[in-house]
């Protein structure tokens, strides 16, 4: 399916944007490991997230649905307990990286099961050797194909604890050992080079799980550099989640904030958007850009901090954006770039190879859709640089099944001289259906 995107006057107005993928992956995740019952208030109704749904039924959680708003339910889950998932031959992820790197943790740890899992053409290509590497450290019996990619299959088995030093920086191989650890013999710890987003800490502390970080609650620096970071876990009885919050996702409010600087006259008002210090790196590279942005943090959304965010237009100076800010802003690169086309001088993101392990290799993909799109964007080996102050001039861009691309080209068509048609609009509903119409709306279409 093509959507056209056109450019048009300026947007306004204010917008929830839809609960966070992250969080609400991980919520399903930890209420099935749960008790008894939990709460989850808000969780993500999308494509993604209805994989994790699926996953957890599979296993023998129960799940019972009440809509709360388009994009939004609210569920009550029935866990099975640490140690009771059912053992279910095939777990279908779906395009879920993050169900198909974290799942592997709770599973690896029973007494007894086979559990294979598999999604879709994405999935095949995204490696997983970095969990299966931990893991078999841990003790865990887990197969890949080639020992690196989907479908990955794990047998239960003992597990101790260990302490890892990832060479990776990734929330979902932190989240994967960390649940590991919580079926393990001793405490597991996990080194992080740079630290990534923490919501599986939050959430596993708020279930009475005993965990530490070295440096819990230190704020994010205007460079966003954060110092390496130790987290230990120790194993745990049961979990007691009772009720989740999900806050609204800060990588969804991004296009739009993106959108109101690119877009002359706009003043757009994101509210109750997820702040955690590991997914707001954005921010301070968009700062640094001379943005202007105003961020007034309200009442947190269980253990996640939430903030109200104003984006208005205008002009832009290039950047350059590489070391721990990488992580915090992995999943708003793509946006990155395209400020940049619009951006006066270069700019520059070096260090983020881990790009090319997205839904899409989000280096090349982001960088032949812009040029379609009329831009001067060259990759490199682990990032690209942008020569920006001409714009986009507008074309075609191919979502190549990316939802995040699918959402790019649509903001890159609000911005540009003649529009943007995006080939493969649909994949936006793998994290967020309701894009098209909350954009519609910024703009006064309907
Ligand atoms: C995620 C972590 C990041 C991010 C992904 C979601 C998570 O991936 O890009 O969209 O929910 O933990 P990595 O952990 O592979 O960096």
């Amino acid at each position: 399916m093509s959507e056209r995107f056109a450019p048009g006057g300026p947007l306004r107005g204010r917008l929830t944007p839809p609960p966070d993928k992250s969080i609400s992956h991980r919520a399903a995740i930890v209420a099935a490991m749960g008790a008894g019952e939990t709460s989850v208030r808000g969780y993500l109704d999308a494509a993604d997230t209805r994989s994790t749904l699926e996953a957890v039924r599979a296993l023998g959680a129960n799940v019972s649905e009440g809509a709360a708003s388009t994009t939004s339910l609210d569920l009550r889950i029935r866990g099975v307990g640490l140690r009771g998932p059912q053992p279910h031959s095939l777990i279908d992820v779906g395009n879920a990286g993050t169900l198909m790197r974290i799942l592997p943790g709770w599973l690896a740890g029973q007494a007894h099961g086979e559990w294979t899992l598999a999604g879709d053409e994405s999935i095949a290509q995204r490696p997983v050797d970095r969990i299966v590497e931990p893991l078999r450290l841990m003790g865990a019996d887990v197969s890949a194909t080639d020992d690196r990619l989907p479908p990955l299959t794990v047998r239960g088995a003992e597990l101790r604890g260990v302490e890892y030093r990832s060479p990776v920086a990734s929330a979902q191989v932190k989240s994967c050992l960390l649940i590991a650890g919580l079926l393990a013999r001793g405490p597991t710890s996990v080194i992080e080079r740079r630290p990534t987003r923490d919501h599986t800490e939050r959430m596993l502390r708020a279930a009475g799980v005993e965990l530490s970080s070295s440096d819990a609650g230190t704020p994010v620096t205007v460079h966003g550099e954060l110092p390496a970071r130790r987290v230990t876990v120790e194993p745990a009885a049961a979990l007691e989640p009772g009720e989740i919050s999900v806050p609204g996702d800060f990588s969804s409010a991004a296009f739009f904030i993106v959108a109101a600087l690119l877009c002359r006259g706009s003043e757009v008002r994101m509210e109750g958007v997820g702040i955690n210090p590991g997914r707001i790196g954005l921010l301070g590279i968009l700062t640094r850009m001379g943005a202007g942005l105003e961020v007034v943090e309200t009442a947190a959304a269980g253990h996640e901090p939430v903030a109200t965010i104003v984006a208005r237009s205008g002009a832009l100076q290039g950047t350059r954006v590489g070391g721990g800010e990488v992580p915090l802003a992995i999943d708003e690169l793509p946006l990155v770039a395209l400020a940049g086309c619009f951006a006066d001088g270069e700019t520059i993101v070096t260090g983020a190879a881990e790009l090319r392990h997205k839904e899409s290799d989000r280096i090349a993909s982001v960088v032949s859709g812009l040029r379609g799109l009329g831009a001067e964007i060259e990759a490199t080996e682990d990032g690209f640089a942008v020569a920006g102050g001409a714009g986009l001039r507008g074309g075609t861009l191919d979502s190549v099944g990316d939802h995040r691309l699918a959402m790019l080209g649509a903001i890159a068509g609000l911005a540009s001289v003649e529009g943007v048609e995006v080939a493969g609009f649909d994949a936006a509903r793998i994290s967020y259906p309701g894009f098209g119409a909350d954009l519609a709306s910024l703009a006064g279409a309907d």
